[in-house]
């Protein structure tokens, strides 16, 4: 009898911290791979499609490090297929000057640190590793929209080091290349669930 007692107790004391951990972990914002640099995270992530671009820019060294605080909006490999990698390459600087603008160089923002940057007006304009703006909006329903051709975030908070990758359904344009139709017809978006 009393140790009956003794089984329920302790169930019923596994069930309620399973319910504890159950509701911080939906509270806190996931934090996985924080040992990793931001290049061993998109591996991790399977996103090849976009670490070729940086091989070919020469831009992965930029993601080796463990010092930096980056935002970078990593397009899934759906966004980038072959044709789509082919045409950006055919201009080196170019591409580069597109993955830079992939690239918030401070913050290692989390979404929800970038929602608390852009409130209350629900619309700002971070400056990129490019150097030109890139803005993003807050739809009412809570979702973020990237850039002039508003990108959503697929997979959002991987954190590597002080650094955060956030997985977007697509390359986000800069303004000059918004009404690019190359670009356009070539590197599509994944489409999001
Ligand atoms: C490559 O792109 C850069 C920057 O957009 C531009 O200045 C340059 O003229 C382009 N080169 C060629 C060969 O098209
Ligand atoms: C962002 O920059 C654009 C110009 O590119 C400007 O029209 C807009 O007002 C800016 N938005 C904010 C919130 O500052
Ligand atoms: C939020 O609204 C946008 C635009 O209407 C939609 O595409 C997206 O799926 C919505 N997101 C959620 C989480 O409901
Ligand atoms: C992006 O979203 C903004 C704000 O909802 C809208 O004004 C703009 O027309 C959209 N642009 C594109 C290319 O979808």
């Amino acid at each position: 009898m009393f140790q009956r007692l003794g089984k329920t107790i302790i169930l019923l004391f596994v069930l309620v911290n399973l319910q504890l951990n159950f509701v911080t972990t939906l509270l806190e914002e996931p934090k996985q791979n924080t040992q990793e640099s931001i290049a061993d995270a998109l591996q991790a992530f399977g996103l090849t499609n976009f670490v070729s671009l940086l091989c070919k820019s020469q831009l992965l060294g930029l993601f080796q490090g463990i010092g930096d605080q980056f935002t970078v909006f990593a397009p899934t490999n759906d966004a980038l297929p072959q044709n789509c990698r082919q045409l950006l390459e055919t201009n080196i600087t170019s591409l580069e000057n597109l993955l830079l603008y992939q690239i918030i160089p401070t913050g290692g923002f989390t979404t929800g640190n970038l929602i608390n940057n852009i409130q209350p007006a629900r619309t700002a304009n971070f400056t990129t590793l490019e150097g030109s703006r890139l803005p993003i909006h807050l739809l009412h329903n809570g979702s973020l929209r990237i850039g002039y051709n508003n990108v959503s975030i697929l997979r959002a908070n991987i954190v590597a080091f002080s650094s955060v990758v956030q997985i977007t359904s697509g390359l986000t344009l800069p303004s000059y290349l918004i009404n690019n139709k190359d670009v356009l017809q070539t590197c599509p978006r994944t489409v999001s669930s």
